[in-house]
């Protein structure tokens, strides 16, 4: 028997040169697994499959993979699941951000080598959902994403409690002294108390939505609970639509995304008052489909995009909520006027006749405000430039104290994280609340890979005090479930010689949130002066992955996406 040419496992055979033999012996090994004739002549869904010991947020997808096979085989295909590389958030050292181009890589190359006629991929926790899009969009292979979906709350005396703002809150009070060893002992086991994705607004939960925004899921489903029986639902819908997509030549990812579906993301998380990872993960996206995001063009969308969703950090909901209110549909159609309604998704719908199809009037207006009522007027993400962040910085303004948007004052330096790590306790640290905290050398070029570390704690003898803001400036990122007046991703970072780099103790520093600008306020003959003095960089890494980071990566500007990776502009 010969099967149909480039269908299923007949896709992309092994070189032997001579093809009836690799088609002979694939099958036969195929046959090693079970499977019978009349299943291996079908196409073949691949599946993505992330399940790991060591990611948490994934913890229920082994359930989910077998609604996602049921689905395709309903459909009249071959599931065929593979597993890649997981990115657990908070078992990855120095970072999870290091190895997302290389989960991305993964992704879009089993994709390419195995024969599979369309793929289904399963994500959630914060940095695969970009490693998986940004692969696939690579691939340009049909593609649906089956996003995990966000945890439900815990409790603790009353108060609920979701991963990962509420895991912050209770840890600055410990700090502060105002929770116990006990206390804090015991809410550790309160915060996570489910499978699924941070409960909040945080990275994953607004790449979810983002993933909605471009088109790469099912419609109303970037927001359904990991537990909740729509998100297996989801599952078998999704498998179904994979099936669809075979010989699909339009509805593949690097059509899918483009520059104006990447527009109807940037309005979405402006709204969301999503996580500021969301500017980096989207902008390589972008990127892998030729399609820059320039901080310039943010910045004009966020001048005319209201928040409008209420979600902790910014807020006060949880994802559950933002679910039960109507979830990414209603916030879809809020924002109607401002998309690009023409935009393609996965379904084969545009979003205009997706959005005309939904009918659901129910919404919590403490959740997903109208447009009338805005949260905020205004986005709430802004970009800042000036000679502090010449190629751009990124704040959370609607995480972040109005009364620090216009301030001037002096800059504690830590040179390193190691510095703030040693120092940042230190009862003799010089250090009061309108001072600004520098944090140098957490940027995309150091060794630890841009960590999460751009929400420097308050020192504790400020916290004591009852300080709960201050401004703080780096080159680092800052999770998505964190708040403050935190100015993030300066670019160029300290290690690729950026002006961060030449900040000291003492030097004066303007923040203009008005003026969309945060500058150093030193003389440019003492600037010269230091750059000169700065001793040379230690050598990169020689080896393995870290050399090919090392080399290749590039800054927040452009997505922390590998130089070799990105798709020339049209
Ligand atoms: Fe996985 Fe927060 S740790 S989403």
């Amino acid at each position: 028997m010969v099967q149909k040419h480039d269908v299923g496992f007949a896709n992309g055979l092994t070189n032997y040169g001579d093809r009836d033999f690799s088609l002979y012996l694939r099958r036969s090994f195929a046959q090693s697994m079970g499977y019978s004739r009349e299943m291996l002549e079908k196409p073949v869904v691949g599946i993505a499959y992330t399940g790991s010991g060591f990611n948490n947020c994934h913890r229920h997808f082994p359930e989910l993979l077998e609604a996602v096979k049921r689905g395709v085989l309903a459909s009249g295909a071959l599931p065929v699941a593979f597993p890649t590389i997981s990115l657990g958030e908070v078992f990855l050292s120095p970072t999870s951000l290091k190895f997302r181009n290389l989960m991305a890589m993964d992704t879009e190359e089993m994709i390419r080598a195995q024969p599979m006629d369309a793929v289904v991929l399963m994500g959630g926790c914060d940095k695969t959902v970009p490693a998986q899009l940004m692969g696939a969009v690579s691939a340009a292979r049909p593609a649906i994403m089956l996003i995990g979906g966000p945890m439900m709350t815990g409790r603790h005396r009353g108060e609920r409690l979701g991963a990962c703002t509420d895991c912050r809150r209770f840890w600055a009070r410990y700090r502060a002294g105002d929770v116990s060893a006990d206390e804090i002992s015991t809410v550790e086991g309160r915060l996570a108390t489910t499978s699924g994705t941070c409960a909040v607004m945080g990275t994953a939960s607004t790449m979810a939505c983002i993933a909605e925004a471009l088109g790469m899921i099912l419609p109303g489903t970037a927001a359904i609970p990991a537990v909740h029986a729509d998100r297996l639902r989801a599952a078998e819908a999704t498998g179904a639509a994979a099936v669809r997509l075979i010989g699909s030549t339009t509805l593949t990812p690097e059509k899918i995304v483009n520059a104006k579906s990447v527009e109807n993301a940037l309005r979405v998380l402006l709204a969301l008052g999503g996580s500021t990872n969301a500017v980096i993960h989207l902008t390589a996206i972008a990127g892998r489909a030729g399609v820059r995001v320039s901080l310039e063009r943010l910045n004009e969308l966020s001048a005319t995009t209201p928040v409008l969703v209420n979600l902790k950090p910014v807020g006060n909901g949880y994802m559950e909520d933002f679910h039960a209110s109507g979830g990414m549909g209603r916030l879809l159609r809020e924002l109607k006027d401002l998309l690009h309604l023409d935009c393609m998704t996965i379904t084969g719908e545009t979003l205009g006749e997706r959005l005309a199809a939904e009918h659901d009037d129910h919404v919590d207006r403490t959740v997903i405000a109208a447009r009338s009522e805005p949260l905020e007027p205004q986005g709430g993400l802004v970009a800042l430039f000036g000679n502090l962040a010449p190629q751009g910085a990124i704040l959370k303004r609607s995480a972040a104290d109005v009364r620090l948007f216009e301030h001037e004052g002096r800059a504690v330096v830590f040179s390193s994280l190691a510095d703030l790590a040693a120092r940042i306790d230190d009862p003799a640290l010089d250090v009061t609340a309108d001072d600004i905290l520098v944090l140098q050398n957490a940027g995309p070029h150091a060794p630890e890979a841009m960590p999460e570390a751009g929400y420097l704690p308050i020192p504790k003898k400020l916290a004591a005090k009852g300080v709960k803001d201050m401004i703080r400036v780096s080159d680092a990122r800052m999770s998505g479930t964190a708040f403050g007046t935190i100015v993030l991703h300066v670019t160029p970072d300290t290690a690729s010689g950026g002006p961060l780099a030449l900040v000291r103790t003492g030097d004066r520093i303007r923040l203009s949130v008005g003026k969309g600008r945060i500058d150093l306020l030193v003389d440019e003959d003492e600037l010269k002066r230091r750059a000169a003095a700065i001793p040379p960089a230690e050598a990169p890494p020689a080896r393995g992955y870290s050399a090919l980071y090392a080399r290749e990566i590039l800054g927040a500007d452009e997505g922390c996406d590998f130089r070799f990776l990105v798709a020339p502009q049209p």
